[in-house]
Formats: C-alpha cells, sequence, structure tokens
C-alpha cells in the first residue's frame, strides 16, 4: 500500500514540477528575466485619430495627399509667368562671369543653328510637340526679357544648364542640358547668353 501512496505522490510532483518548469520556460522565453514583462507590450505608434488602429501596414494610396511634386517637376511657366524649363535646378555659374557676345555667336553657330536656326530665327519644326515648332529665340519669348541683364541672363541659362523637354507626346527636339552635360563651359554658357540678349535687346 506504502509502495502504491509512494508512487502516485511522485508521479502527481514530477507533474507539478513538470508544470512549474514549463510555465517558467515559457515565461522567460517571451519576457526574459524581467516580472514587468515590458517585452511583450511593444510601444504602439499614436494615429493622429485616437480612436483608429494604428495600422501597420502604407496607407491605401487614396488616402494619402496628393504630392505637389508635380509643380516642381515640372515648372513648365512659373507663377510670374515666364518660362521656365521642364528641368529643375539653378542658373548655375555662368550668370557671374561676363559674356563675350563674339564668342557666343561662334558657339551658337556651331551647337545651336540645327534646331533654332540661323541667328536664332527659328522656323524648325518639331514634330510630337505641342507647339510644332522649336521656340525661336530671335524674337524671344518675350517673357524670358528682364531689363536686368542678370534676371535676363538667369532666365536663359536655366534652359541652357539643364535642358529642356517641349510639351507634346514625343517631340523629337529636346533642348540638351549643355551645363550639366558639360558640353559647353560656363564661360561658353555665358558668352552664348550675351549673344543671345545681343540678338533681342
Ligand atoms: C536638339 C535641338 C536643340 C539644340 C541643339 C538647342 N536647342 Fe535650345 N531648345 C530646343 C527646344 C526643343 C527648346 C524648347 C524647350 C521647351 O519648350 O521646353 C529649346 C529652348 C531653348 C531656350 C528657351 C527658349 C524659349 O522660348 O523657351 C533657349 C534660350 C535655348 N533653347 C537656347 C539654346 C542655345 C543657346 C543652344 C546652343 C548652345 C540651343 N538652344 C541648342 C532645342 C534645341
Amino acid at each position: 500500500m506504502d509502495d502504491f501512496k509512494k508512487i502516485i505522490y511522485s508521479v502527481l510532483s514530477i507533474f507539478v514540477i513538470g508544470i512549474v518548469v514549463w510555465v517558467g520556460i515559457v515565461f522567460v522565453n517571451s519576457c526574459g528575466f524581467d516580472l514587468t514583462c515590458a517585452k511583450i507590450s511593444k510601444p504602439v505608434g499614436l494615429t493622429p485619430i485616437p480612436t483608429l488602429i494604428p495600422a501597420t501596414l502604407p496607407a491605401a494610396s487614396r488616402f494619402l495627399p496628393t504630392p505637389s511634386v508635380q509643380e516642381v517637376v515640372e515648372p513648365v511657366a512659373s507663377a510670374d509667368g515666364v518660362a521656365r524649363p521642364s528641368n529643375p535646378g539653378g542658373p548655375g555659374e555662368a550668370v557671374d562671369l561676363t559674356g563675350d557676345s563674339a564668342e557666343g555667336a561662334k558657339i551658337f553657330a556651331a551647337n545651336c543653328i540645327p534646331c533654332h536656326g540661323a541667328e536664332g530665327v527659328g522656323g524648325i519644326a518639331n514634330f510630337g510637340s505641342t507647339d510644332g515648332v522649336v521656340p525661336a529665340l530671335n524674337p524671344i519669348d518675350p517673357t524670358l526679357i528682364d531689363p536686368t541683364y542678370k534676371i535676363y541672363a538667369s532666365n536663359l541659362a536655366l534652359f541652357l544648364q539643364h535642358g529642356s523637354k517641349p510639351e507634346g507626346t514625343s517631340p523629337i527636339f529636346v533642348m540638351p542640358a549643355w551645363g550639366d552635360l558639360g558640353t559647353l563651359t560656363q564661360q561658353q554658357i555665358a558668352d552664348v547668353i550675351a549673344y543671345i540678349i545681343s540678338l533681342n535687346k
């Protein structure tokens, strides 16, 4: 009878010890040696609307505000109506240099005539563009002209530095980025700007 009791007690105590050890292992595994068990309650990011469940997936695009990047990428016309190139960027160093219009005439003859015509008079067709022609530089778009030389030069430099893709489905002629590509030096850009300005006093 005593033997039988012993077996029952030992089976029971092994069972209880087993449960305690198992719970201990599970606890230490998920909480570490920390009674507050801060590990399992991850800090919850608050939503702007406190009643909403914090979301982990990226919000569906229809809930996101339309990015205003569009205006930056295609500043076809600036707020004040001045023509602007499609490519972003500043006027660069060329506007701080003194341009030589005689040098500029040579640079123009060598690089610009195929698209803008001799002396910039234009008339070159540009299929696939909304305008249908490459813009003439003589006379030039009046919005680019400014009584202050540096502003006038900057307006032209933006096109020369970064290039511009005319509006339209697939224009065959695109204004190259002379400055960004390094096809013309900053001094050459200053010279050709001086030449264009001399054509459009
Ligand atoms: C491959 C053809 C091509 C060549 C070469 C070219 N351009 Fe252009 N250029 C264009 C096109 C196309 C536009 C119109 C861009 C637009 O509408 O956004 C343009 C626009 C311009 C503008 C702005 C005029 C306006 O009314 O908006 C200036 C200034 C200009 N080019 C200067 C030059 C100069 C200077 C050269 C030579 C160094 C040159 N381009 C060479 C195609 C060319």
